[in-house]
């Protein structure tokens, strides 16, 4: 593991870096903005210029093919392999833009403002438990939940598996959002990958020919142009949609409160004028950004910087450091509810920008006007604040409050 001052990412290990990664990023920011980290092996990019480089000219086609891993002596891995490499998030042009094209025939704007007010009776069917309590731990209560049930109904599934597919979604995450090397995590991925795919398998095989049965009937039949996906292009996107749709949503809802709690004055603010409610979720997102990292390969040899990358070398855009350069953002540090012109990178950008950001907006903009509206003089309770030990995905294992 790296000393303390060798300039790392690898520090995110540390629990005081995880509690605040912010000073390590200025430091890589200032110190050295294009920097090889020696520990990961990979170009560490942490301005938002850069970043925006990286996320709209570099591949997105990082992982290993299953061939690769056999050769690497790690076939064990492969079933993991085969499902990322079908997955939107790991391609490029023009097998990505493909599957994007017909994801979005399903997935379309209408279908995700159907959802809000039907959204709003989630969030206060679960504030409705605990509210005689006086307390709750948003996370387990409210924030693990939420986007867990909003899942399954979307995907028109029973409601009652949004406790299995929050569990799946944990375990895949480990893969997303980690990049230290972890080999008794991999039984947990694959056992859980294989519950999945039969899961997922039979769930589109019964919605082969309905279309109005949910996400899953509408991609299992969406056809764009004659084109139409096979059933593991549907499985695999569904994972990734259901992955990439659960555990960022419960960070967002998890580190935004407690950014508020945390700032009085501004939570007052926001209780004064509700209709601040979409900036405010803006500003949550690039202040304490639910996904903190994502990975790209040189495309060919290049400057960036005054660094000179070679082509297949791995990339780590940071975009919650990103997110706090002073070169975008007047004051980054400052939490400012109603900031404005602020085109953060929290849902990335360019080709693979966010797909459920749509969503997901709409998911932090009724927990919080909930939230607030329901729980007056919401305040922490005393003790640690702990963060999950997944270094993409930066969120909280429990945040514990109590309100009148
Ligand atoms: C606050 C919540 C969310 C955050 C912060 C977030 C963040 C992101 C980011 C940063 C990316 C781009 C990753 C990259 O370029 O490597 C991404 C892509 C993606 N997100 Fe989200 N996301 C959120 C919610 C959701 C939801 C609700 C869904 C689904 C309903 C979803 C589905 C996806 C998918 C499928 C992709 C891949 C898009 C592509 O490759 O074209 N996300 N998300």
């Amino acid at each position: 593991m790296a000393d303390t001052g060798t300039l790392s990412l690898y520090h995110l290990l540390d629990p005081e870096v995880l509690a605040s990664p912010y000073p390590l990023y200025q430091r890589l920011r200032e110190e050295d903005p294009v920097h090889w980290d020696p520990y990961l092996h990979a170009w560490i990019v942490t301005r938002y210029a850069d970043v925006v480089t990286v996320l709209q000219r570099f591949l997105g086609s990082r992982t290993p093919t299953p061939e690769k891993l056999s050769s690497l002596g790690l076939e064990h891995l492969a079933p993991i392999a085969r499902v990322m490499v079908e997955q939107m998030l790991f391609l490029d042009p023009p097998a990505h833009g493909r599957i994007r094209r017909i994801a979005a025939a399903a997935f379309t704007p209408r279908r995700v403002e159907l959802l809000r007010a039907h959204i709003c009776e989630i969030a206060d069917s679960l504030i409705d438990r605990v509210l005689d309590r006086g307390e709750m731990d948003v996370i387990a209560d409210f924030a693990n939940p939420l986007p867990a049930i909003v899942t399954a109904e979307m995907f028109g599934l029973p409601r009652e598996d949004h406790v299995k597919l929050k569990t799946w979604s944990e375990d895949f995450a480990e893969m997303l959002g980690n990049f230290q090397h972890n080999p008794g995590r991999a039984t947990n991925v694959l056992h859980s990958l294989e519950e999945m795919l039969t899961y997922f398998r039979g769930a589109v095989r019964r919605r082969a020919n309905k279309p109005d049965e949910g996400l899953v009937g509408a991609l299992a039949t969406a056809e764009v142009d004659g084109d139409r996906l096979s059933e593991d292009e549907v499985v695999a996107n569904l994972i990734v949609t259901m992955v990439g749709g659960q555990e960022t949503t419960t960070n967002l809802i998890g580190n935004g409160l407690l950014t508020l709690l945390r700032h009085p004055g501004e939570l007052e603010r926001l209780r004064e004028d509700p209709s601040l409610i979409p900036t405010a979720v803006e500003e949550l997102l690039r202040f304490e950004s639910p996904s903190q990292h994502t990975a790209r390969l040189v495309p060919e040899d290049l400057d960036l910087g005054d660094r000179h990358l070679r082509k297949g070398q791995a990339v780590i855009a940071v975009m919650g450091a990103a997110n706090r350069d002073p070169e975008r953002y007047l004051d980054p540090d400052r939490l400012d509810l109603a900031r404005p012109d602020n085109r953060h990178l929290a849902f990335g950008w360019a080709t693979h920008f966010c797909f459920g950001a749509p969503l997901a907006r709409i998911e932090g903009q009724v927990a919080f006007e909930r939230l607030l509206r329901r729980m007056p003089e919401l305040r922490l309770r005393p003790g640690p604040i702990t963060w999950r030990a997944n270094l993409g995905l930066r969120g909280l294992t429990e945040l514990r409050v109590e309100f009148s």
